[in-house]
């Protein structure tokens, strides 16, 4: 079992306790003091279907997985017990992470290691880049002007919590002065990745970018290309969209991400924004 801070177990248990609350359980008590070189399987395109820096880092404990949160918390919950526990293997793979030192130049230059962050039993995982500078001092993938763009499309666009889904990169180290990863940091990191989705099993796989699409599927494509497809990987029903960095420099291309997501919510049967009440 992973080794986890005082800190951290405090943030999973009072998260998990306020899970079993919001899913009825009664009785639960918060307490006053919680706070919280293997070349890629070649995908298999499907149908076609459509068309910081912040000046002192704050202590931040390396985020990890979360568990199961809204409407799948007591289901997280009866799937721990029957030894689905998905927290506890995220958790040991990101122990992993922590520990690794095969790409000396992202070593040398990270703060911590940026595993991912979500909900382990979500149908749905979006793979970015790697990690920013922001990341990079948090521990949290997504969390800086990219990650609010990307929070707004799960929540603002497809009527999600962010916390419903699971984020992770390409590579789990940041990448110095942003630059892409390196194809051999993207190989070496590719254990993880594919451990992270063999452990969550997503039915649902979005790429945010063409790095992480590349990447993922093993193809060489631009995303114009890319998008507007639907791809499998291991299981999973793949679909390839800008990514939220370029969308901020490319306001343009907004409406393209909008119906890439439409196409990802047509495959997992979510209501369009036009039909919801
Ligand atoms: N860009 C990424 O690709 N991943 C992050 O976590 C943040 C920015």
């Amino acid at each position: 079992m992973a080794q986890l801070s005082k800190t951290s177990l405090s943030y999973y248990l009072s998260e998990y306790l306020a899970d079993l609350q919001r899913a009825g359980v009664q009785d639960v008590w918060r307490g006053d003091d919680v706070k919280s070189e293997e070349p890629p399987p070649t995908a298999r395109r499907q149908s076609v279907q459509t068309s910081p820096s912040a000046t002192e880092p704050a202590p931040t404990p390396a985020t990890a997985p979360q568990p199961p949160r809204s409407s799948s918390a007591s289901d997280g919950a009866v799937r721990a017990s029957q030894g689905d526990d998905r927290v506890a293997q995220l958790q040991t793979i990101a122990a992993e992470v922590a520990k690794c030192e095969l790409c000396p130049e992202l070593v040398s230059n990270r703060t911590q290691t940026v595993f991912g962050v979500g909900n382990p039993y979500s149908e749905l995982v979006f793979i970015g880049e790697g990690p920013g500078a922001e990341e990079d001092l948090r521990g949290e993938p997504f969390v800086g002007r990219s990650g609010k763009l990307l929070t707004d499309m799960i929540e603002k666009g497809m009527g999600l919590s962010r916390s419903d889904v699971f984020i992770c990169n390409v590579v789990r180290c940041r990448p110095p002065g942003n630059r892409n990863p390196a194809e051999s940091e993207a190989r070496a990191c590719r254990p993880f990745l594919d451990a992270t989705l063999d452990v969550v099993r997503p039915k649902f796989v979005c790429c945010l970018g063409a790095v992480a699409a590349t990447n993922l599927l093993g193809v060489n494509e631009s995303m114009s290309r890319l998008r507007g497809n639907v791809y499998e990987y291991k299981g999973a029903q793949v679909v390839c969209t800008y990514h939220p960095a370029y969308l901020l420099r490319n306001p343009a291309a907004k409406k393209d991400a909008w119906q890439d997501l439409q196409l990802l919510m047509k495959l997992m049967g979510l209501e369009l924004p036009s039909r919801r009440r």
